[in-house]
């Protein structure tokens, strides 16, 4: 049996159930690819739910301040990918007449829209037969054809994207792109791989191999920073001396209590 149809089957039976999924509405597909990108899914339910009902489509976002869309992102972290989502949402609003492109190149061009998302949304919303490559499908492609190049490097992207288009079920791939992240988020594990549960084990090559917790190749990350400060808090008469942070950097645009150090 073919890779796609073995893993649409296990898809039926076992994807998980996201609020997402039950709208094929482009917008709400948009909102939970940002939302996805660095957050786990669990915790990006009930940010997703909230935002649904205070911006329900690319207008109303586009009509909102600023405050607003940072208030509701409050806690998700990454908060230039609410920015870029308000940003864009303007964009669509006056170029695009409110609604997503379904030509990828201009789609492409929206502020926060990489590759991925391209993929994502041209899949999953539009229901074309495009690829999408996140870190759980490259994690699993590497070990289904035990890629040994590294992953991150323009030569092993190449590879993995050709992958990713290659095994492309026709008319189904946007469960199939859905399927492979909820096989890398559940079975096929960063550390631990749950060989035993996997679908597709009797044709993954890094299971023969005994390769699958050396794939994918990555090249060694860097050293998260680490900075002291020391911080203040300016109390008078009951009320709280709060500045907002510059737009690009750190938690940009959230309040900041006055810091030195
Ligand atoms: N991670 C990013 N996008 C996702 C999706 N549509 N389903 C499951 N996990 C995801």
């Amino acid at each position: 049996m073919k890779l796609a149809t073995t893993l649409l089957k296990w898809y039926s039976k076992y994807g998980r159930t996201m609020p997402w999924r039950d709208h094929p509405d482009p917008y709400a597909v948009w909102v939970s690819e940002i939302m996805l990108q660095q957050t786990r899914v669990e915790t990006v339910i009930p940010y997703f739910e909230k935002w649904m009902k205070l911006f329900p489509d690319i207008p109303t976002l586009a009509a909102a301040s600023e405050r607003e869309v940072l208030n509701a992102w409050e806690g998700l972290g990454y908060y230039s990918r609410a920015r870029n989502l308000h940003k864009a949402a303007k964009i669509v609003a006056t170029k695009f007449n409110g609604q997503l492109p379904r030509d990828l190149t201009e789609l492409r061009t929206l502020p926060g829209i990489g590759r991925y998302t391209v993929g994502a949304i041209a899949s999953i919303a539009f229901k074309m037969d495009e690829p999408t490559l996140d870190g759980n499908l490259r994690r699993v492609f590497s070990r289904l054809y035990d890629v040994a190049e590294f992953a991150d490097s323009p030569a092993g992207e190449k590879i993995l994207w050709g992958l990713a288009a290659q095994n492309l079920p026709k008319g189904k791939a946007g469960d199939f792109n859905q399927a492979l992240m909820d096989l890398g988020a559940t079975i096929c594990l960063p550390k631990n791989p749950r060989c035993l549960l996997c679908p597709l084990t009797r044709v993954c090559k890094a299971r023969e191999n005994e390769t699958q917790e050396l794939r994918p190749v990555l090249k060694a990350k860097k050293k998260v920073p680490q900075y002291i400060h020391a911080a203040a808090v300016i109390v008078e008469r009951g009320r709280v001396l709060i500045s907002q942070r510059p737009a690009d950097g750190l938690l940009g645009g959230c309040g900041n209590f006055r810091t030195q150090g």
